[in-house]
């Protein structure tokens, strides 16, 4: 019997030692020391051991299975949590990969600077409108003191549709709508496009512009200028500068182009602005009082001011954009720059 259980003993401890899996010391408990398992069928075969080497084969059996069963126990946690180990390494993640993006659309730039130029309006109490782009030369040129053949024409050389047809080549047009539909207070802003037969790194055939009406009493230089330094100051920085220089338009008197101090040197002269530290984003003036009578309105009791600039002008000047034509390339590379 003794060797019987030495063997059994040997057996089981090589099985408990071999293995690698919790599941095959399930097996082995099973086996040995189960309902029907080696270690009951020992203790039955007791009942055999002539009675004297009774106590002493039942202490070996009882030893025996004490140190086998707290063997199997400690081989198993030691398996658990080896597997355990496994699992959390095969599940680890590495939150350091960087994910991957959807990619999402966005805004075109001249979009982003078109809006952000409106909210600055906005913001001051201007309201939004826009107009046709196929215009009467009547409403982009007669109405804004630019009769037929006047050289001022020159500087915007149009698309003809008719005789009295035209692709708008300013967004002034829309002062003329506005004011003939609606008496002062007037202040407006009008985004659109306009075309002109024009096209080189800094002009294309077809641009932005935004135009800015303000008709009211008392409307005068001091408010243009009070006006457009807030918006150069809140579109480009808080330190901008804005010059005043003398111009000419048929719709204002007096006129003025508008410059601000270089928002690349701050002023200092560089490449941008050609060395002279300013640089121009639009012009202006006091509206002609013709315009203003053009239109019904009485031009003693009102004045009023008018701007207006182009929006690849202002978004090559904000963001250092030294070819027009890329805005209009669809360069995925170069559009997603600004989103
Ligand atoms: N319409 C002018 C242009 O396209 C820009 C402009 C100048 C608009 C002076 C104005 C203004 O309203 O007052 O060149």
């Amino acid at each position: 019997m003794q060797t019987i259980i030495q063997k059994i003993k040997e057996e089981c401890s090589n099985l408990i030692e071999n293995s690698t899996l919790t599941k095959e010391l399930n097996d082995i408990r099973i086996k040995f020391f189960g309902k029907s398992g080696e270690f009951t069928n020992l203790m039955k075969g007791l009942k055999d051991v002539p009675k004297e080497d009774k106590p002493a084969v039942g202490k070996m059996l009882n030893d025996c299975k004490k140190n086998l069963e707290a063997k199997l126990e400690e081989k198993i946690k030691e398996l658990e949590l080896k597997e355990k180990d496994k699992k959390l390494k095969e599940e680890e993640l590495d939150i350091t990969l960087s994910g991957k993006r959807e990619d999402v659309g966005g805004l075109h730039v001249l979009s982003l600077v078109r809006n952000e130029i409106v909210d600055i309006f906005t913001g001051l109490g201007f309201t939004v409108s826009d107009g046709p782009e196929i215009e009467t030369d009547y409403f982009c040129f007669q109405m804004l003191n630019i009769p037929k053949d006047h050289p001022a024409r020159d500087m915007q050389d149009s698309f003809f549709i008719n005789d009295n047809l035209i692709l708008r080549t300013q967004t002034s047009s829309m002062q003329v709508r506005t004011m003939l539909k609606q008496q002062p207070p007037i202040r407006i802003v009008n985004p659109g496009k306009v075309y002109r037969v024009d096209s080189d790194a800094t002009h294309s055939p077809m641009f932005q512009q935004i135009e800015g009406l303000v008709v009211d009493k008392n409307v005068t230089l001091c408010d243009l200028k009070g006006a457009l330094e807030l918006f150069a100051k809140t579109l480009f920085d808080k330190n901008t500068e804005v010059r005043f220089r003398p111009s000419y338009f048929p719709f204002t008197e007096p006129s003025v182009e508008v410059d601000v101090s270089c928002p690349f040197c701050g002023g200092k002269g560089c490449n941008l602005c050609k060395g002279t530290g300013w640089i121009e984003i639009l012009g202006a003036g006091i509206v002609n009082p013709v315009v203003l009578e053009n239109c019904g309105i009485d031009s003693k009791e009102y004045s009023g001011f008018a701007f207006g600039m182009g929006v690849e002008r202002i978004a090559m000047i904000k963001y250092g954009i030294p070819d027009m034509r890329i805005l209009f390339s669809n360069d995925m590379r170069f559009l997603k720059q600004y989103k």
